[in-house]
């Protein structure tokens, strides 16, 4: 089948990309501690995967408050900002470009994170969920999110702040935008549903209240760095984490009805990309496209064929890869040259560790000459 889709140029807001093959975000849990810094290993790894039209990085909260999962890098303190300077320098001198994936993980979170506070969300409201958590002993684990405790109005203010703090840090990083998580179940996901958001003040109940944090998010950034250089990530189709809400897609159209008079870069979807998820209904893509004329971005479980050919249809202008970019680093010139594609050798490395399962991946051309 036809790829050739995915290698014609595109404008995403104020960047041009030469290809659609996109490396989606994903965390890898590998920042030097203490301090949730991003190392030299980092930059290995993002510039070795430069050759995708745009890396989107893994999730990097805004402040101490966001964090859910151990070793997941910062973009809060001046050591944080440097280490992501190192890697965008090493992106850039690759010919790369790089986003930073803004993240607060709310209720996604367990007290050992906040000196035995509680993680904090719209509603008191448990997710249902667990979190990757490395303990003294050096072992990570799989632990239970506590019920969380309901954000105070004004807190609220105060996070959107740390949105905008994070977004000009990112700037002053290197990086060529920022990408909004909005997906997944975390804080801006929580807010947007009925499920995790029972508020009774003007960021819960209606479709408008729901939505507001995303936007005050989104505009307050955009005015910190420009909307062509804003991308959100949504999730309209996760139920797990107790996210099921059947009026989400509504949400998410309503959403992106206002982020397109805003003038942001790109929707970004996070698709179910679990085996025998739902299919993506073809009406959500059509109505989405309609609601939001910037670039369209969809991510999970695509291949080269799948991706391209719903690019062909017109209902995405690019596709972001997770785990095929995780074993090929080259993996526009595998699609664009129909090399065969290697697999993740082996999963206990995708969280936390070294170079092995991170940085030891090679390019079909130096593994084949
Ligand atoms: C190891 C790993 C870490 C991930 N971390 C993130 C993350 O930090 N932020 C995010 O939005 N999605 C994250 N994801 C989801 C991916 O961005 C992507 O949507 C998903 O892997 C589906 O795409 P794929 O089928 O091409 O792998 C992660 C996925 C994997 C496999």
């Amino acid at each position: 089948m036809k790829t050739s889709a995915l290698f014609t140029p595109h404008q995403i807001g104020s960047i041009s990309i030469t290809n659609r093959v996109l490396m989606a975000p994903m965390t890898r849990s590998r920042t030097a501690q203490p301090g949730d810094i991003p190392t030299d290993l980092m930059a290995d790894y993002y510039a070795q995967r430069a050759g995708a039209g745009l890396i989107i990085s893994e999730a990097t909260q805004i402040s101490a408050q966001g964090k859910g999962y151990s070793f997941t890098p910062g973009i809060y303190t001046k050591q944080q900002i440097s280490g992501w300077q190192k890697v965008t320098r090493k992106v850039h001198a690759a010919q790369g470009k790089i986003f930073s994936q803004l993240w607060h993980v709310g209720r996604m979170s367990h007290a050992v994170f906040h000196e035995d506070d509680l993680p904090v969300a719209p509603s008191a409201i448990a997710p249902d969920a667990q979190v990757w958590i490395v303990g003294e002993d050096g072992e990570g684990r799989m632990l239970d999110c506590p019920t969380p405790r309901e954000l105070e109005y004004a807190e609220i203010k105060s996070i959107v702040k740390n949105y905008q703090q994070a977004a000009k840090n990112a700037m002053l990083a290197g990086f060529d935008g920022v990408e909004i998580h909005g997906a997944n179940g975390y804080l801006i996901d929580q807010f947007l549903r009925r499920s995790s958001n029972h508020r009774d003040d003007k960021f819960g109940g209606s479709i408008d209240n729901r939505m507001r944090f995303a936007i005050d998010v989104v505009e307050t950034v955009c005015t910190a760095i420009g909307a062509d250089k804003v991308g959100i990530r949504l999730a309209p189709f996760i139920t797990q984490r107790g996210m099921q809400d059947d009026e989400i897609t509504d949400t998410i159209l309503a959403v992106a009805k206002k982020l397109n008079k805003l003038g942001v870069a790109y929707i970004h979807l996070s698709e179910a990309d679990w085996e025998e998820a739902p299919v993506v209904p073809e009406k959500f893509r059509h109505d989405l496209r309609a609601a939001f004329s910037g670039t369209i971005i969809v991510a999970g479980n695509y291949t080269a064929e799948s991706g391209a050919n719903l690019i062909e249809q017109g209902l995405a202008d690019a596709v972001a890869f997770g785990r095929k970019f995780i074993a090929n680093p080259d993996l526009p010139a595998r699609f664009a040259n129909n090399w065969p594609l290697d697999d993740i050798s082996d999963n206990d490395t995708l969280f936390g560790g070294n170079e092995k399962g991170y940085t030891d991946y090679t390019n079909y051309m130096a593994a084949n000459v």
